[in-house]
């Protein structure tokens, strides 16, 4: 009694299986989200391009936000992917090369406020790696939560003063406080956000980057930081939140819209946007796949968390470490980057299946 139901749901799904999927484009994205406090305007995104590619940012003066997201990458980092130890943690076990290994970013050498090294106990003294694989911050702008768990919400606390300063629509902002403090990615021990915006008041702008393209360069004219922040924000002071806000800004620039999947499709004068293999995968995708049921809509993405299976839960307890409710353990949100919108990812079965994170592509942005 208890095999018919299943039966009759093989069957079901069977049918659903083998009928024939009409490609369709993704329907247009939304409007970018903007926190009222923050709108958009030209010269903080700038300010905020400026920032995101500075490595005075952090306290080794190494790593910058594009170090580990990488427009060229899909927004994520190839780095994760080289042979050898670059860019594996060692995971659950600590110990490196066990299969709970991890491929994450690798960031700064563990240090103190006056720069002194001090071995850590994975890593020694060498950059350490995050412990999750570094997400796109292309598109990042939709996610309504932030981070592979969700931990960086809508809402702005100044990192200082814990006010509010932003209360919806702000997780680029509450992500952007994050990196510049962290002992893995950006700061030494204990840095705190003070510290940041001392920092970047007294830097010139962008001064070890080896490229600045010429639109920044012209824009930032050899202007001071303050001076810039003066033209974005109307008065010259750096501070913690108003460097989150000019980070969130650029990033919510950072859409992409012109992929072969977003263009119209064949007809009188249009090509065929995507090729023949292309168009073959969407169908999988669309139909017998079924990635539409989570990877759904313009985002390809329903911003939902869930365990998928990739790794044990006590591994990572993902959005259950969150919310505190053992029924969200494990969960990721199924948000995807730049590889799936160019349906020429680089991607393989076994990376998803070995990664619980986002990997790169060769999308350029
Ligand atoms: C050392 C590498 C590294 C650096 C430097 C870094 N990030 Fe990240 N970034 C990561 C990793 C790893 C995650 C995922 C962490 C997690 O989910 O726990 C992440 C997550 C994000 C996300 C969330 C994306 C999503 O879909 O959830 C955004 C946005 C982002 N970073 C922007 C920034 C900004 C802005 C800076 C500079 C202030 C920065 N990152 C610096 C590695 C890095
Ligand atoms: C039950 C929901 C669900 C279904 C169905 C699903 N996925 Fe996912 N997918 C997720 C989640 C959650 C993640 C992110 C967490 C992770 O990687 O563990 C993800 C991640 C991905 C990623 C990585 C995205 C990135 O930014 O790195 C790719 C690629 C992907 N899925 C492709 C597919 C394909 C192809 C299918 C259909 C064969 C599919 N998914 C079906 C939930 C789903």
């Amino acid at each position: 009694m208890r095999t018919l139901p299943l039966i009759a749901l093989t069957l079901v799904l069977g049918v659903a299986a083998a009928r024939p999927v009409v490609a369709q484009p993704p329907q247009p994205l939304p409007p970018v989200p903007v926190p009222a406090g923050n709108p958009i305007t030209p010269a903080k995104a700038s300010l905020g391009k400026a920032l995101f590619w500075d490595e005075q940012l952090s306290s080794t003066r190494t790593i910058s936000c594009g170090t580990c997201h990488i427009p060229s990458a899909g927004g994520s980092d190839p780095r994760s992917a080289l042979a050898g130890s670059i860019g594996v943690h060692p995971g659950f076990d600590g110990t490196f090369g066990t299969d709970d290994d991890v491929r994450g970013s690798p960031g700064v050498p563990s240090s103190l406020a006056l720069g002194t090294y001090v071995p850590e106990a994975s890593f020694g003294v060498a950059p350490q790696v995050t412990g999750r694989k570094t997400p796109s911050m292309i598109n990042a702008a939709f996610s309504p939560l932030l981070f592979w768990d969700g931990r960086a919400t809508g809402t702005l606390a100044d990192p200082v003063s814990g006010a509010t300063v932003l209360t919806a629509d702000a997780a680029l902002e509450s992500q952007a406080v994050a990196p510049p403090v962290s002992a893995v990615e950006m700061a030494h021990a204990d840095r705190d956000w003070n510290d940041v915006a001392a920092r970047t008041a007294e830097s010139t702008p962008l001064a070890l980057a080896a490229s600045v393209p010429a639109a920044l360069d012209a824009w930032i004219a050899g202007r001071s930081y303050p001076q810039l922040f003066q033209e974005a924000f109307g008065t010259p002071q750096v501070t913690p939140a108003r460097i989150a806000m000019a980070l969130a800004t650029y990033q919510r620039t950072l859409i992409s819209d012109d992929a072969p999947v977003d263009q119209p499709p064949p007809g009188p004068g249009n090509p065929p946007p995507l090729t023949q293999l292309e168009a073959q995968g969407r169908n999988v995708f669309n139909g017998p796949g079924r990635c539409v049921l989570c990877h759904g809509g313009p985002l390809f993405t329903d911003h939902q968390f869930r365990n998928i299976g990739v790794r044990p839960i006590f591994e990572d307890l993902g959005r259950g470490a969150v919310t505190g409710l053992p029924i969200h353990d494990g969960r990721p949100s199924g948000m995807m980057s730049g590889d799936l919108l160019t349906w020429s990812s680089s991607t393989t079965g076994a990376e998803t299946s070995t990664s619980t994170n986002r990997r790169s592509s060769s999308r350029s942005a």
